[in-house]
C-alpha cells in the first residue's frame, strides 16, 4: 500500500502519520487533502461533523485525477457524530458518510462515548455497519480506559484504534497500555497541541540537533512509539514539513526529554460527556 512506516492492526496497515481536516472549511479541506497526497499523505481524518466529508472526497478525486495516487493507497477515516448512536441513526449516517466522501472509508469511529443509547446498541450497530459493508474497520474517538474496555467487549469486531488528544504535554499511559493489552492502536488528535509545541525550549533544542522543527520532533516522538499521528493545516509548506520526518531517528534519552513535558493542565480540548471521567494521563 505505501513504502511509509505503517501499524498493523487486526490485519490493517495503517500509515503512522495522517492528515487531519478538524476546523478545515470545504475549500481548503478539498485543497489541502489533494496537496497532502500530492506530498505522499496517504492516511486522511475527518468526520461527519467537520463537514467536509464531500470535500474531502473531492480531493482524493483531484489527487487521483492528477495521476498522485489511487484510492487503494489511502486509508481515510471518517466517525459518526454522538447525535446518531442509535442503530437506526447509526447505520443512516454510515451510509451518509460514504456517500458525501464518494468512496467507502477504512475506518468508522464513535466520535465521543455517551452514556445514551446503551454501548450495547450503539457497538452492536456499528458493527452492523462493518457487515453491511460501509466501513472496512471500526473504532472509538475519546474513550477513557474503562469505556475503551467495555466498548470492546461488546464488539464482535476488533475496534482497530481510539483515537484520543495526545502531543507531549500529556501522558497517557494508561491508555497506551490499555490499547496494547486489547490488540489495538492510540491515534493522536491535535498531536501538535494546537500549535502549542513551536515555542517549546526542549522541542527546539532537540529539533536543532536533527536540524528539524519542534513540529517535526513532536511527530516523530509520536510515530517512534508507534503512535499514528495526524497533524491539520491550511498552509501547504507546513504540511510539507509535517511529512519530512522519516530520515532522523530520535534517542531513547531525547524521547524521555519529551515524555517529561507532561503537565497537570496540558489538556486543550475537553468535551468529555459528564458521564465520563478521563484517565489521570499526565500522573
Ligand atoms: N476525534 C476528535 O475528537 C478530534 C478532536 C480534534 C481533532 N481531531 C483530528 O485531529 C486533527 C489534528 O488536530 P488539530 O487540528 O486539533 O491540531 P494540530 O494538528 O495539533 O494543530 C493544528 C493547528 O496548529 C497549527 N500548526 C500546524 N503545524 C504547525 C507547526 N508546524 N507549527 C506551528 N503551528 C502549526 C495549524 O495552523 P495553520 O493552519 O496556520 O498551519 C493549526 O491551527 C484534526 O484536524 C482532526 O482531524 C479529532
Amino acid at each position: 500500500m505505501t513504502n511509509q512506516p505503517v501499524i498493523t492492526v487486526d490485519g490493517h496497515a495503517i500509515p503512522l502519520l495522517g492528515f487531519g481536516t478538524w476546523n478545515l472549511t470545504p475549500e481548503d479541506a478539498r485543497r489541502m487533502v489533494a496537496e497532502a497526497l500530492r506530498i505522499g499523505y496517504r492516511h486522511l481524518d475527518t468526520a461527519w461533523i467537520y463537514h467536509n466529508e464531500a470535500a474531502v472526497g473531492e480531493g482524493i478525486r483531484d489527487a487521483v485525477e492528477a495521476g498522485h495516487v489511487s484510492r487503494d493507497d489511502i486509508w481515510l477515516t471518517t466517525k459518526i457524530w454522538v447525535a446518531h448512536f442509535d442503530r437506526e441513526g447509526l447505520l443512516k449516517q454510515a451510509k451518509e458518510s460514504a456517500a458525501n466522501l464518494g468512496f467507502t472509508p477504512d475506518l468508522l469511529l464513535l466520535h465521543w462515548p455517551k452514556a445514551e443509547p446503551s454501548f450495547a446498541e450503539t457497538l452492536g450497530a456499528l458493527n452492523e455497519a462493518k457487515d453491511q459493508g460501509l466501513t472496512r474497520a471500526i473504532g472509538l474517538s475519546n474513550f477513557p480506559s474503562a469505556e475503551f474496555r467495555q466498548a470492546q467487549a461488546l464488539s464482535k469486531a476488533r475496534l482497530i484504534t481510539n483515537q484520543v488528544e495526545y502531543h507531549p504535554y500529556l501522558k497517557l499511559s494508561k491508555l497506551k497500555a490499555v490499547a496494547k493489552e486489547l490488540g489495538s492502536s492510540i491515534t493522536a488528535w491535535s498531536p501538535l497541541a494546537q500549535g502549542k509545541i513551536a515555542d517549546d525550549a526542549t522541542l527546539i533544542e532537540i529539533g536543532k540537533a536533527h536540524g528539524k522543527s519542534p513540529g517535526q520532533v513532536t511527530l516523530r516522538w509520536l510515530i517512534q512509539q508507534d503512535i499514528i499521528a495526524i497533524p491539520r493545516t491550511t498552509k501547504v509548506s507546513r504540511a510539507e514539513e509535517s511529512f519530512d520526518i522519516f530520515d532522523f531517528q530520535l534517542s531513547s534519552e531525547e524521547v524521555d526529554r519529551i515524555h517529561a513535558l507532561a503537565r497537570p493542565d496540558g489538556r486543550l480540548g475537553d468535551w468529555i460527556d459528564p458521564a465520563f471521567k478521563w484517565d489521570e494521563e499526565w500522573a
